[in-house]
Protein backbone atom coordinates (compact mmCIF):
# COMPACT_ATOMS: atom_id res chain seq x y z
CA UNK A 1 0.00 0.00 0.00
CA UNK A 2 0.98 3.51 -0.03
CA UNK A 3 3.94 4.89 2.32
CA UNK A 4 3.65 8.66 4.44
CA UNK A 5 6.47 10.50 5.69
CA UNK A 6 5.74 14.33 7.58
CA UNK A 7 8.50 16.06 9.77
CA UNK A 8 8.42 19.05 11.37
CA UNK A 9 12.01 20.79 12.65
CA UNK A 10 13.15 23.69 14.64
CA UNK A 11 15.87 24.56 12.34
CA UNK A 12 17.12 21.25 10.28
CA UNK A 13 16.34 20.70 7.08
CA UNK A 14 13.62 18.36 6.52
CA UNK A 15 13.62 17.52 2.82
CA UNK A 16 16.13 14.84 2.69
CA UNK A 17 14.30 13.05 6.05
CA UNK A 18 10.82 13.20 3.39
CA UNK A 19 12.79 11.54 0.73
CA UNK A 20 15.00 9.16 2.81
CA UNK A 21 11.72 7.96 4.44
CA UNK A 22 10.15 7.90 0.96
CA UNK A 23 12.98 6.06 -0.27
CA UNK A 24 12.82 3.17 2.80
CA UNK A 25 8.89 3.04 2.04
CA UNK A 26 8.71 2.56 -1.44
CA UNK A 27 8.15 -1.29 -1.52
CA UNK A 28 4.92 -0.79 0.19
CA UNK A 29 4.05 0.99 -3.49
CA UNK A 30 6.12 3.17 -5.96
CA UNK A 31 3.36 3.87 -8.82
CA UNK A 32 4.13 7.57 -7.79
CA UNK A 33 5.91 9.73 -5.41
CA UNK A 34 5.40 13.09 -4.23
CA UNK A 35 5.92 16.11 -1.51
CA UNK A 36 4.85 19.31 0.02
CA UNK A 37 6.87 21.57 2.24
CA UNK A 38 6.57 25.44 3.10
CA UNK A 39 9.26 28.12 1.77
CA UNK A 40 8.66 31.78 3.13
CA UNK A 41 5.06 30.45 4.11
CA UNK A 42 5.10 29.30 0.69
CA UNK A 43 2.90 26.15 -0.17
CA UNK A 44 5.59 23.79 -2.54
CA UNK A 45 4.36 20.79 -4.17
CA UNK A 46 6.30 18.61 -6.14
CA UNK A 47 4.62 15.03 -7.47
CA UNK A 48 5.51 13.06 -10.25
CA UNK A 49 4.32 9.62 -11.74
CA UNK A 50 6.97 7.01 -11.30
CA UNK A 51 9.73 6.39 -8.90
CA UNK A 52 11.37 8.38 -5.98
CA UNK A 53 14.37 8.78 -7.72
CA UNK A 54 11.92 10.64 -10.48
CA UNK A 55 10.36 13.25 -7.46
CA UNK A 56 13.98 13.80 -6.78
CA UNK A 57 15.39 15.24 -10.23
CA UNK A 58 12.17 17.46 -9.95
CA UNK A 59 12.80 18.98 -6.43
CA UNK A 60 15.31 22.67 -6.59
CA UNK A 61 18.63 21.49 -5.46
CA UNK A 62 18.74 24.15 -2.80
CA UNK A 63 15.39 23.59 -1.54
CA UNK A 64 15.33 24.17 1.65
CA UNK A 65 12.11 24.16 4.72
CA UNK A 66 11.58 22.74 8.30
CA UNK A 67 8.10 21.21 7.47
CA UNK A 68 7.01 19.00 4.63
CA UNK A 69 4.39 15.89 4.04
CA UNK A 70 5.46 13.52 1.12
CA UNK A 71 4.21 10.17 -0.19
CA UNK A 72 4.38 6.92 -2.13
CA UNK A 73 1.76 5.55 -3.93
CA UNK A 74 0.13 2.40 -4.52
CA UNK A 75 -3.44 3.38 -6.52
CA UNK A 76 -6.66 2.62 -5.35
CA UNK A 77 -8.45 5.05 -6.72
CA UNK A 78 -7.70 6.87 -10.56
CA UNK A 79 -5.00 5.72 -12.56
CA UNK A 80 -1.83 6.02 -11.83
CA UNK A 81 -0.55 9.73 -12.96
CA UNK A 82 0.76 12.80 -11.60
CA UNK A 83 -2.44 14.81 -11.21
CA UNK A 84 -3.78 11.61 -8.66
CA UNK A 85 -0.38 11.47 -6.96
CA UNK A 86 -0.27 12.93 -3.79
CA UNK A 87 -0.45 15.39 -2.20
CA UNK A 88 -3.37 17.02 -2.59
CA UNK A 89 -4.05 20.16 -1.59
CA UNK A 90 -7.46 21.83 -1.30
CA UNK A 91 -8.14 25.61 0.00
CA UNK A 92 -6.08 25.49 3.55
CA UNK A 93 -5.39 21.96 3.78
CA UNK A 94 -2.63 20.01 1.87
CA UNK A 95 -2.89 16.05 2.71
CA UNK A 96 -0.97 12.60 2.18
CA UNK A 97 -3.20 9.72 3.04
CA UNK A 98 -2.94 5.71 3.11
CA UNK A 99 -5.64 4.15 3.14
CA UNK A 100 -9.31 4.39 1.10
CA UNK A 101 -12.19 7.03 1.65
CA UNK A 102 -15.04 4.21 1.14
CA UNK A 103 -18.34 7.21 0.77
CA UNK A 104 -15.78 9.20 -1.40
CA UNK A 105 -18.52 9.65 -4.28
CA UNK A 106 -21.28 10.62 -1.79
CA UNK A 107 -18.38 13.08 -0.15
CA UNK A 108 -17.82 14.67 -3.51
CA UNK A 109 -21.24 15.36 -4.98
CA UNK A 110 -21.84 16.87 -1.31
CA UNK A 111 -18.66 19.24 -1.64
CA UNK A 112 -19.76 19.80 -5.54
CA UNK A 113 -23.07 21.13 -4.55
CA UNK A 114 -20.83 23.49 -2.27
CA UNK A 115 -19.06 25.03 -4.99
CA UNK A 116 -15.92 22.95 -4.14
CA UNK A 117 -14.30 21.54 -7.61
CA UNK A 118 -11.70 18.53 -7.93
CA UNK A 119 -8.83 18.00 -9.93
CA UNK A 120 -7.98 13.95 -9.73
CA UNK A 121 -9.87 11.58 -9.41
CA UNK A 122 -8.14 10.41 -6.08
CA UNK A 123 -10.15 9.83 -3.22
CA UNK A 124 -7.43 12.09 -1.38
CA UNK A 125 -8.83 14.84 -2.56
CA UNK A 126 -11.80 14.42 -1.76
CA UNK A 127 -10.85 14.07 2.16
CA UNK A 128 -8.90 17.15 1.70
CA UNK A 129 -11.97 19.15 0.62
CA UNK A 130 -13.76 17.51 3.26
CA UNK A 131 -11.44 18.77 5.74
CA UNK A 132 -11.29 22.34 4.22
CA UNK A 133 -14.72 22.62 4.38
CA UNK A 134 -15.12 21.98 8.14
CA UNK A 135 -12.31 23.80 8.83
CA UNK A 136 -13.64 26.76 6.83
CA UNK A 137 -17.19 25.87 8.26
CA UNK A 138 -15.96 25.80 12.08
CA UNK A 139 -12.60 27.77 12.08
CA UNK A 140 -11.58 25.08 14.75
CA UNK A 141 -9.02 22.00 13.59
CA UNK A 142 -9.75 20.41 16.55
CA UNK A 143 -14.29 19.93 15.29
CA UNK A 144 -12.99 19.96 12.29
CA UNK A 145 -10.66 16.50 12.27
CA UNK A 146 -13.48 15.25 14.67
CA UNK A 147 -16.35 16.09 12.09
CA UNK A 148 -14.35 14.37 9.60
CA UNK A 149 -13.88 11.18 11.76
CA UNK A 150 -17.58 10.85 11.93
CA UNK A 151 -18.06 11.40 8.27
CA UNK A 152 -15.57 9.47 6.48
CA UNK A 153 -15.96 5.34 6.40
CA UNK A 154 -13.19 3.43 5.16
CA UNK A 155 -9.36 3.71 6.42
CA UNK A 156 -7.00 6.64 6.41
CA UNK A 157 -3.69 7.15 7.90
CA UNK A 158 -3.79 11.04 7.03
CA UNK A 159 -0.68 13.53 7.65
CA UNK A 160 -2.15 16.88 6.79
CA UNK A 161 -0.23 20.86 6.89
CA UNK A 162 -2.88 23.77 7.05
CA UNK A 163 -2.22 27.14 5.52
CA UNK A 164 -2.97 29.21 8.19
CA UNK A 165 -1.22 26.95 11.32
CA UNK A 166 2.36 27.53 10.70
CA UNK A 167 4.98 24.86 11.62
CA UNK A 168 2.44 21.97 12.60
CA UNK A 169 1.68 18.71 10.91
CA UNK A 170 -2.30 17.22 12.28
CA UNK A 171 -2.23 13.53 11.66
CA UNK A 172 -5.35 11.18 11.71
CA UNK A 173 -5.31 7.47 12.16
CA UNK A 174 -8.09 4.99 11.34
CA UNK A 175 -7.36 1.46 10.27
CA UNK A 176 -4.20 2.34 8.40
CA UNK A 177 -0.26 2.42 10.56
CA UNK A 178 0.57 5.35 11.42
CA UNK A 179 3.91 6.42 14.00
CA UNK A 180 5.20 9.34 15.27
CA UNK A 181 8.63 9.30 16.12
CA UNK A 182 10.63 12.22 17.96
CA UNK A 183 13.95 13.66 19.05
CA UNK A 184 15.10 16.71 20.06
CA UNK A 185 13.97 19.84 17.62
CA UNK A 186 12.27 17.60 15.01
CA UNK A 187 9.35 15.36 14.80
CA UNK A 188 8.98 12.40 12.30
CA UNK A 189 5.69 10.76 10.96
CA UNK A 190 5.47 7.70 9.00
CA UNK A 191 3.64 4.55 8.23
CA UNK A 192 6.51 2.62 9.60
CA UNK A 193 9.01 3.19 11.91
CA UNK A 194 12.34 1.76 9.39
CA UNK A 195 11.06 5.26 7.30
CA UNK A 196 12.64 7.47 10.09
CA UNK A 197 15.09 5.04 11.94
CA UNK A 198 18.04 6.74 10.47
CA UNK A 199 16.85 9.76 12.24
CA UNK A 200 15.66 8.27 15.74
CA UNK A 201 13.93 4.79 17.93
CA UNK A 202 11.85 6.70 19.74
CA UNK A 203 7.97 6.69 18.73
CA UNK A 204 4.50 6.69 19.57
CA UNK A 205 1.71 4.27 17.80
CA UNK A 206 -1.75 6.09 17.06
CA UNK A 207 -4.72 3.84 17.34
CA UNK A 208 -8.22 4.20 15.39
CA UNK A 209 -9.69 7.47 16.08
CA UNK A 210 -7.02 9.21 17.58
CA UNK A 211 -5.41 12.38 16.07
CA UNK A 212 -1.87 14.01 16.84
CA UNK A 213 -0.92 17.83 16.93
CA UNK A 214 2.67 17.71 15.85
CA UNK A 215 5.34 20.40 16.27
CA UNK A 216 9.07 20.36 16.22
CA UNK A 217 9.01 20.14 20.32
CA UNK A 218 5.89 18.63 21.09
CA UNK A 219 3.48 15.66 20.23
CA UNK A 220 0.09 15.77 21.52
CA UNK A 221 -2.34 13.31 20.66
CA UNK A 222 -6.29 13.20 21.50
CA UNK A 223 -8.87 10.42 21.58
CA UNK A 224 -11.89 11.13 18.90
CA UNK A 225 -13.57 13.67 21.67
CA UNK A 226 -10.55 15.47 22.04
CA UNK A 227 -9.07 14.63 25.26
CA UNK A 228 -5.34 14.16 25.09
CA UNK A 229 -3.59 11.20 25.81
CA UNK A 230 -0.98 9.71 27.84
CA UNK A 231 0.72 7.59 25.31
CA UNK A 232 3.81 5.57 25.93
CA UNK A 233 6.87 6.45 24.12
CA UNK A 234 8.35 3.20 22.53
CA UNK A 235 11.92 2.20 21.71
CA UNK A 236 12.03 0.25 18.32
CA UNK A 237 13.00 -3.53 18.68
CA UNK A 238 13.28 -4.69 15.17
CA UNK A 239 15.77 -5.37 13.20
CA UNK A 240 17.20 -2.15 11.20
CA UNK A 241 16.37 -2.20 7.58
CA UNK A 242 19.46 -3.51 5.86
CA UNK A 243 19.69 -0.41 2.84
CA UNK A 244 22.34 -2.92 0.76
CA UNK A 245 21.77 -5.89 -1.25
CA UNK A 246 25.36 -6.86 -0.57
CA UNK A 247 26.59 -8.95 -2.93
CA UNK A 248 23.40 -9.76 -4.57
CA UNK A 249 21.42 -7.92 -7.64
CA UNK A 250 18.14 -7.91 -6.43
CA UNK A 251 16.09 -8.01 -2.66
CA UNK A 252 14.61 -11.08 -3.69
CA UNK A 253 17.94 -12.87 -4.58
CA UNK A 254 19.41 -11.72 -0.88
CA UNK A 255 16.12 -13.02 0.61
CA UNK A 256 16.41 -16.18 -0.91
CA UNK A 257 19.81 -17.50 0.02
CA UNK A 258 19.05 -15.74 3.59
CA UNK A 259 16.50 -18.80 4.36
CA UNK A 260 19.10 -20.96 5.72
CA UNK A 261 19.63 -18.45 8.31
CA UNK A 262 16.55 -16.77 8.92
CA UNK A 263 14.51 -20.28 9.42
CA UNK A 264 16.96 -21.21 11.64
CA UNK A 265 16.62 -17.92 13.93
CA UNK A 266 12.92 -18.17 13.49
CA UNK A 267 12.61 -22.05 15.09
CA UNK A 268 15.88 -21.74 16.93
CA UNK A 269 14.74 -21.33 20.77
CA UNK A 270 11.97 -24.13 20.25
CA UNK A 271 14.13 -26.93 18.58
CA UNK A 272 17.01 -27.79 20.83
CA UNK A 273 15.12 -30.24 23.09
CA UNK A 274 11.31 -31.30 24.33
CA UNK A 275 11.15 -29.04 27.19
CA UNK A 276 12.19 -26.13 24.64
CA UNK A 277 9.67 -27.31 22.18
CA UNK A 278 6.68 -27.27 24.85
CA UNK A 279 7.27 -23.59 25.08
CA UNK A 280 5.15 -23.24 22.42
CA UNK A 281 1.07 -22.70 23.03
CA UNK A 282 -0.73 -25.70 23.92
CA UNK A 283 -3.54 -26.29 21.32
CA UNK A 284 -4.88 -29.15 23.00
CA UNK A 285 -7.69 -28.02 24.56
CA UNK A 286 -8.88 -26.67 20.92
CA UNK A 287 -11.46 -28.97 18.22
CA UNK A 288 -10.73 -26.96 15.46
CA UNK A 289 -7.80 -24.78 14.02
CA UNK A 290 -8.92 -21.95 11.40
CA UNK A 291 -5.95 -20.41 9.64
CA UNK A 292 -6.60 -17.21 8.15
CA UNK A 293 -4.49 -14.95 6.26
CA UNK A 294 -3.47 -13.60 2.42
CA UNK A 295 -1.74 -14.75 -0.45
CA UNK A 296 1.61 -16.36 0.23
CA UNK A 297 0.40 -15.90 4.06
CA UNK A 298 -2.62 -17.93 3.02
CA UNK A 299 0.05 -20.61 1.15
CA UNK A 300 1.79 -21.05 4.48
CA UNK A 301 -1.44 -21.42 6.28
CA UNK A 302 -1.78 -24.37 3.83
CA UNK A 303 1.09 -26.41 4.23
CA UNK A 304 0.33 -26.06 8.22
CA UNK A 305 -3.25 -28.10 7.49
CA UNK A 306 -1.84 -30.70 6.05
CA UNK A 307 0.39 -31.26 9.04
CA UNK A 308 -2.69 -30.41 11.19
CA UNK A 309 -4.67 -32.82 9.80
CA UNK A 310 -2.04 -35.79 9.34
CA UNK A 311 0.04 -35.83 12.42
CA UNK A 312 -1.86 -34.60 15.19
CA UNK A 313 -5.78 -35.68 13.63
CA UNK A 314 -7.39 -31.74 14.48
CA UNK A 315 -9.43 -30.28 11.95
CA UNK A 316 -7.90 -27.19 10.43
CA UNK A 317 -9.70 -24.83 7.99
CA UNK A 318 -7.90 -22.48 6.14
CA UNK A 319 -9.74 -19.34 4.46
CA UNK A 320 -8.64 -16.30 2.20
CA UNK A 321 -9.31 -13.33 4.73
CA UNK A 322 -10.95 -11.20 1.88
CA UNK A 323 -13.57 -14.00 2.16
CA UNK A 324 -13.47 -15.29 6.43
CA UNK A 325 -14.58 -11.90 7.10
CA UNK A 326 -18.09 -11.89 5.45
CA UNK A 327 -18.61 -15.60 5.94
CA UNK A 328 -20.17 -17.10 8.62
CA UNK A 329 -17.34 -18.54 10.57
CA UNK A 330 -19.11 -21.51 13.17
CA UNK A 331 -16.58 -19.35 15.68
CA UNK A 332 -16.71 -21.33 19.43
CA UNK A 333 -14.45 -21.47 22.53
CA UNK A 334 -13.23 -24.70 21.22
CA UNK A 335 -11.80 -22.91 17.89
CA UNK A 336 -8.35 -21.69 17.69
CA UNK A 337 -7.92 -18.62 14.90
CA UNK A 338 -4.54 -18.34 13.79
CA UNK A 339 -3.47 -15.08 11.66
CA UNK A 340 -0.34 -15.50 9.38
CA UNK A 341 0.94 -11.88 8.21
CA UNK A 342 4.49 -10.80 7.36
CA UNK A 343 3.81 -6.82 7.47
CA UNK A 344 1.10 -7.08 10.46
CA UNK A 345 -0.73 -4.51 8.07
CA UNK A 346 -2.81 -5.97 5.34
CA UNK A 347 -6.30 -5.10 5.85
CA UNK A 348 -8.31 -8.19 5.13
CA UNK A 349 -6.44 -9.51 7.51
CA UNK A 350 -6.73 -6.83 10.35
CA UNK A 351 -10.54 -7.19 9.73
CA UNK A 352 -10.76 -10.96 9.95
CA UNK A 353 -8.99 -11.00 13.00
CA UNK A 354 -11.18 -7.86 14.66
CA UNK A 355 -14.35 -9.94 13.75
CA UNK A 356 -12.67 -13.06 15.89
CA UNK A 357 -11.99 -10.49 18.59
CA UNK A 358 -15.60 -9.28 18.74
CA UNK A 359 -16.44 -12.99 18.99
CA UNK A 360 -14.41 -13.04 22.19
CA UNK A 361 -12.98 -16.27 20.81
CA UNK A 362 -8.62 -16.87 21.02
CA UNK A 363 -6.55 -15.84 18.25
CA UNK A 364 -2.54 -16.71 17.63
CA UNK A 365 -0.48 -14.84 15.29
CA UNK A 366 2.25 -15.77 13.14
CA UNK A 367 3.64 -12.21 12.54
CA UNK A 368 7.33 -10.71 10.99
CA UNK A 369 7.05 -6.86 12.19
CA UNK A 370 6.69 -6.54 15.81
CA UNK A 371 4.29 -4.18 17.45
CA UNK A 372 2.41 -4.30 13.97
CA UNK A 373 -1.43 -3.26 14.07
CA UNK A 374 -2.16 -7.04 13.87
CA UNK A 375 0.76 -8.24 16.31
CA UNK A 376 -1.04 -5.63 18.59
CA UNK A 377 -4.54 -7.09 18.88
CA UNK A 378 -4.21 -10.76 19.00
CA UNK A 379 -4.09 -12.69 21.79
CA UNK A 380 -0.55 -14.54 21.07
CA UNK A 381 1.94 -13.63 19.06
CA UNK A 382 4.54 -16.26 17.63
CA UNK A 383 7.29 -13.87 15.88
CA UNK A 384 9.20 -15.04 12.43
CA UNK A 385 12.47 -13.76 12.96
CA UNK A 386 13.13 -13.36 9.13
CA UNK A 387 14.08 -9.98 9.21
CA UNK A 388 12.75 -7.04 7.14
CA UNK A 389 11.65 -8.39 3.81
CA UNK A 390 11.97 -5.66 1.08
CA UNK A 391 11.32 -7.73 -1.96
CA UNK A 392 7.21 -7.28 -2.74
CA UNK A 393 7.63 -11.59 -3.68
CA UNK A 394 7.65 -12.80 0.00
CA UNK A 395 10.36 -15.89 0.04
CA UNK A 396 12.11 -15.97 3.42
CA UNK A 397 9.09 -14.80 5.39
CA UNK A 398 7.25 -17.57 4.29
CA UNK A 399 9.75 -20.39 4.64
CA UNK A 400 9.70 -18.99 8.54
CA UNK A 401 6.15 -19.06 8.69
CA UNK A 402 6.04 -22.65 7.28
CA UNK A 403 9.23 -23.13 9.75
CA UNK A 404 7.34 -21.95 13.09
CA UNK A 405 4.34 -23.13 12.08
CA UNK A 406 5.62 -26.83 11.93
CA UNK A 407 7.63 -26.83 15.25
CA UNK A 408 4.23 -25.47 16.24
CA UNK A 409 2.36 -28.42 14.93
CA UNK A 410 5.11 -30.84 16.22
CA UNK A 411 4.50 -29.33 19.75
CA UNK A 412 1.10 -29.95 19.41
CA UNK A 413 1.87 -33.78 18.32
CA UNK A 414 3.70 -34.02 21.45
CA UNK A 415 1.14 -33.21 24.15
CA UNK A 416 -1.32 -35.73 21.93
CA UNK A 417 0.94 -37.92 21.74
CA UNK A 418 0.48 -38.75 17.89
CA UNK A 419 3.78 -38.79 17.17
CA UNK A 420 6.60 -41.49 19.43
CA UNK A 421 8.83 -39.17 21.36
CA UNK A 422 11.83 -40.94 19.88
CA UNK A 423 10.33 -39.45 16.25
CA UNK A 424 9.78 -36.31 17.62
CA UNK A 425 13.66 -35.86 18.42
CA UNK A 426 14.48 -36.73 15.32
CA UNK A 427 12.77 -33.98 13.54
CA UNK A 428 14.27 -31.77 16.27
CA UNK A 429 17.62 -33.14 14.72
CA UNK A 430 17.01 -32.51 11.01
CA UNK A 431 15.54 -28.72 12.21
CA UNK A 432 18.86 -28.43 14.24
CA UNK A 433 20.31 -29.27 10.73
CA UNK A 434 17.97 -27.20 8.51
CA UNK A 435 20.70 -24.64 7.09
CA UNK A 436 23.14 -27.57 5.96
CA UNK A 437 20.00 -29.29 4.17
CA UNK A 438 19.21 -26.43 2.49
CA UNK A 439 22.47 -25.41 1.54
CA UNK A 440 22.61 -27.78 -1.42
CA UNK A 441 19.81 -26.48 -3.03
CA UNK A 442 20.58 -22.85 -2.70
CA UNK A 443 24.17 -23.28 -4.21
CA UNK A 444 22.25 -25.52 -7.25
CA UNK A 445 21.31 -22.32 -9.04
CA UNK A 446 22.54 -23.27 -12.14
CA UNK A 447 19.96 -26.00 -12.64
CA UNK A 448 17.65 -23.19 -11.98
CA UNK A 449 18.35 -20.82 -14.01
CA UNK A 450 19.06 -23.39 -17.34
CA UNK A 451 15.61 -23.94 -16.36
CA UNK A 452 14.03 -20.47 -16.29
CA UNK A 453 16.03 -20.17 -19.77
CA UNK A 454 13.58 -22.87 -20.94
CA UNK A 455 10.35 -21.29 -20.01
CA UNK A 456 10.76 -17.72 -19.94
CA UNK A 457 9.35 -17.33 -23.29
CA UNK A 458 6.20 -19.22 -22.38
CA UNK A 459 2.41 -17.85 -22.13
CA UNK A 460 0.90 -20.37 -19.63
CA UNK A 461 2.80 -22.13 -16.84
CA UNK A 462 1.42 -25.17 -14.54
CA UNK A 463 2.14 -26.49 -11.08
CA UNK A 464 0.81 -29.63 -9.61
CA UNK A 465 0.67 -31.36 -6.34
CA UNK A 466 -1.03 -33.69 -3.97
CA UNK A 467 -1.75 -32.60 -0.39
CA UNK A 468 1.12 -30.68 1.23
CA UNK A 469 2.71 -30.56 -2.47
CA UNK A 470 -0.79 -28.75 -3.95
CA UNK A 471 0.01 -25.68 -1.14
CA UNK A 472 3.53 -25.91 -2.71
CA UNK A 473 2.33 -25.82 -5.98
CA UNK A 474 0.18 -22.92 -5.17
CA UNK A 475 3.26 -20.90 -3.94
CA UNK A 476 4.94 -21.83 -6.40
CA UNK A 477 2.89 -20.50 -9.09
CA UNK A 478 2.51 -17.00 -7.55
CA UNK A 479 6.01 -16.65 -7.29
CA UNK A 480 6.24 -17.02 -11.28
CA UNK A 481 2.99 -14.87 -11.84
CA UNK A 482 3.90 -12.24 -9.33
CA UNK A 483 7.09 -11.52 -10.81
CA UNK A 484 7.78 -12.52 -14.33
CA UNK A 485 4.07 -11.58 -15.34
CA UNK A 486 3.59 -15.35 -17.12
CA UNK A 487 0.26 -16.43 -16.30
CA UNK A 488 0.39 -19.52 -14.54
CA UNK A 489 -1.81 -22.19 -12.47
CA UNK A 490 -1.78 -24.18 -9.78
CA UNK A 491 -4.10 -27.07 -9.75
CA UNK A 492 -4.41 -30.58 -7.88
CA UNK A 493 -2.86 -33.11 -9.93
CA UNK A 494 -5.57 -35.20 -9.73
CA UNK A 495 -7.78 -32.38 -10.79
CA UNK A 496 -6.46 -31.37 -13.49
CA UNK A 497 -7.48 -34.20 -15.88
CA UNK A 498 -11.33 -32.50 -15.28
CA UNK A 499 -10.82 -29.70 -17.76
CA UNK A 500 -7.95 -28.02 -17.28
CA UNK A 501 -5.65 -30.71 -19.10
CA UNK A 502 -7.38 -29.15 -22.53
CA UNK A 503 -4.78 -25.79 -21.95
CA UNK A 504 -2.15 -28.26 -22.35
CA UNK A 505 -0.09 -28.50 -25.34
CA UNK A 506 3.52 -28.94 -26.89
CA UNK A 507 5.95 -27.86 -24.71
CA UNK A 508 3.34 -26.47 -22.10
CA UNK A 509 6.22 -26.07 -18.88
CA UNK A 510 4.40 -28.30 -15.77
CA UNK A 511 5.89 -28.06 -12.46
CA UNK A 512 5.19 -31.28 -9.83
CA UNK A 513 6.65 -31.64 -6.12
CA UNK A 514 5.92 -35.32 -5.27
CA UNK A 515 7.29 -35.95 -1.65
CA UNK A 516 4.79 -37.77 -0.37
CA UNK A 517 5.37 -41.47 -1.02
CA UNK A 518 2.30 -42.20 0.04
CA UNK A 519 0.66 -40.90 -2.94
CA UNK A 520 3.61 -39.93 -5.11
CA UNK A 521 3.15 -42.94 -7.88
CA UNK A 522 -0.78 -41.22 -8.04
CA UNK A 523 1.25 -38.25 -9.03
CA UNK A 524 3.52 -39.49 -11.46
CA UNK A 525 1.00 -41.08 -13.14
CA UNK A 526 -0.81 -37.27 -13.48
CA UNK A 527 2.62 -36.17 -14.70
CA UNK A 528 2.55 -38.84 -17.25
CA UNK A 529 -0.99 -37.96 -18.63
CA UNK A 530 0.36 -34.21 -19.47
CA UNK A 531 3.59 -35.59 -21.01
CA UNK A 532 1.80 -37.51 -23.48
CA UNK A 533 -0.52 -34.46 -24.45
CA UNK A 534 3.28 -32.65 -25.63
CA UNK A 535 3.87 -31.13 -21.62
CA UNK A 536 7.96 -30.17 -20.73
CA UNK A 537 7.65 -31.63 -17.14
CA UNK A 538 9.85 -30.87 -14.42
CA UNK A 539 9.61 -32.75 -10.60
CA UNK A 540 10.62 -32.23 -7.43
CA UNK A 541 10.89 -35.09 -6.01
CA UNK A 542 13.08 -37.04 -2.72
CA UNK A 543 12.09 -40.56 -4.41
CA UNK A 544 14.84 -41.90 -6.40
CA UNK A 545 12.85 -41.87 -9.43
CA UNK A 546 14.04 -43.62 -12.98
CA UNK A 547 11.91 -41.53 -15.51
CA UNK A 548 13.59 -39.35 -18.69
CA UNK A 549 10.12 -38.38 -19.47
CA UNK A 550 10.88 -35.37 -16.70
CA UNK A 551 13.13 -33.51 -16.01
CA UNK A 552 13.66 -34.52 -11.83
CA UNK A 553 15.36 -32.06 -9.32
CA UNK A 554 16.24 -34.62 -6.43
CA UNK A 555 15.90 -33.11 -2.65
CA UNK A 556 17.08 -34.66 0.32
CA UNK A 557 14.68 -36.68 2.51
CA UNK A 558 13.42 -35.64 5.34
CA UNK A 559 10.17 -35.88 7.35
CA UNK A 560 7.20 -33.89 6.11
CA UNK A 561 7.97 -31.35 8.46
CA UNK A 562 10.60 -29.62 6.62
CA UNK A 563 9.73 -30.69 3.24
CA UNK A 564 7.77 -27.72 2.47
CA UNK A 565 11.06 -25.67 3.14
CA UNK A 566 12.94 -27.65 0.42
CA UNK A 567 10.13 -28.05 -1.75
CA UNK A 568 9.73 -24.06 -2.29
CA UNK A 569 13.50 -23.17 -2.85
CA UNK A 570 13.71 -24.60 -6.55
CA UNK A 571 10.31 -22.98 -7.35
CA UNK A 572 11.23 -19.75 -5.79
CA UNK A 573 14.85 -19.55 -7.61
CA UNK A 574 13.09 -20.95 -11.06
CA UNK A 575 10.56 -17.26 -10.90
CA UNK A 576 13.57 -15.41 -9.90
CA UNK A 577 15.69 -16.33 -12.63
CA UNK A 578 12.88 -16.50 -14.94
CA UNK A 579 12.00 -13.09 -14.35
CA UNK A 580 15.65 -12.13 -14.77
CA UNK A 581 15.97 -13.21 -18.05
CA UNK A 582 12.44 -11.08 -18.78
CA UNK A 583 14.20 -8.35 -17.58
CA UNK A 584 11.46 -7.41 -14.92
CA UNK A 585 11.45 -5.38 -11.98
CA UNK A 586 12.00 -8.01 -9.56
CA UNK A 587 11.88 -6.43 -6.38
CA UNK A 588 8.62 -3.73 -7.03
CA UNK A 589 6.75 -6.00 -9.22
CA UNK A 590 4.52 -3.58 -11.74
CA UNK A 591 0.75 -3.37 -9.87
CA UNK A 592 1.93 -4.46 -6.23
CA UNK A 593 2.66 -3.38 -2.96
CA UNK A 594 4.65 -5.04 -0.31
CA UNK A 595 2.33 -4.36 2.44
CA UNK A 596 -1.79 -3.99 0.84
CA UNK A 597 -3.83 -1.96 3.97
CA UNK A 598 -6.37 -1.38 1.71
CA UNK A 599 -9.53 -3.74 0.76
C1 LIG B 1 3.49 -12.63 -1.63
O1 LIG B 1 4.64 -12.78 -2.43
C2 LIG B 1 2.77 -11.33 -1.86
N1 LIG B 1 3.63 -10.21 -1.63
C3 LIG B 1 1.43 -11.27 -1.14
O2 LIG B 1 0.68 -12.38 -1.54
C4 LIG B 1 1.51 -11.28 0.40
O3 LIG B 1 1.91 -12.55 0.85
C5 LIG B 1 0.11 -10.99 0.95
O4 LIG B 1 -0.25 -9.69 0.53
C6 LIG B 1 0.02 -11.09 2.49
O5 LIG B 1 0.86 -10.14 3.06
P1 LIG B 1 1.16 -10.24 4.64
O6 LIG B 1 1.87 -11.54 4.87
O7 LIG B 1 2.02 -9.05 4.94
O8 LIG B 1 -0.15 -10.19 5.36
Amino acid sequence: MCGIVGSVSTKTNIIPILLDGLKTLEYRGYDSAGLSYLKNSKLIINKVKGRVKELEKNIEKDAFSNIGIAHTRWATHGEVNETNAHPHNVGNITIVHNGIIENFSKLKHKLEEKGYKFKSSSDTEIAAGLLDYYYKKYENIDKTIQKFMKKVDGSYAICMMINNIPNTIYVIKKDSPLIIGTNKNTSYIASDVPAILKYTKNYYILEDYEYGKITANNITIYDKEGNILNKQLKEYQGSTLTSDKGIYEHYMLKEIMEQKTTIRKTINPYINNIDDLLKLPDLTKYERIDIIACGTAMHAGLAAKYLFEEYTNTKCEVFLASEYRYQNNFLNNKVLSIFISQSGETADTLAALKKVKENKCDTLGIVNVKESSIARILDKVLYTEAGTEIAVASTKAYTAQVALLSVLILAHAYRKKSIKEEKILKILEEFRAVTSILNPILEGTKTYENIAKEIYEKSDVFYIGRGLDYALAMEGSLKLKEISYIHSEAYAAGELKHGTISLITKNTPVFASATNKKINTKTISNLKEVTSRGAKCYLITDEDIQDNSFEILKIKKVSMFLKPLLTIIPYQLIAYYTAKFKNCDIDKPRNLAKSVTVE
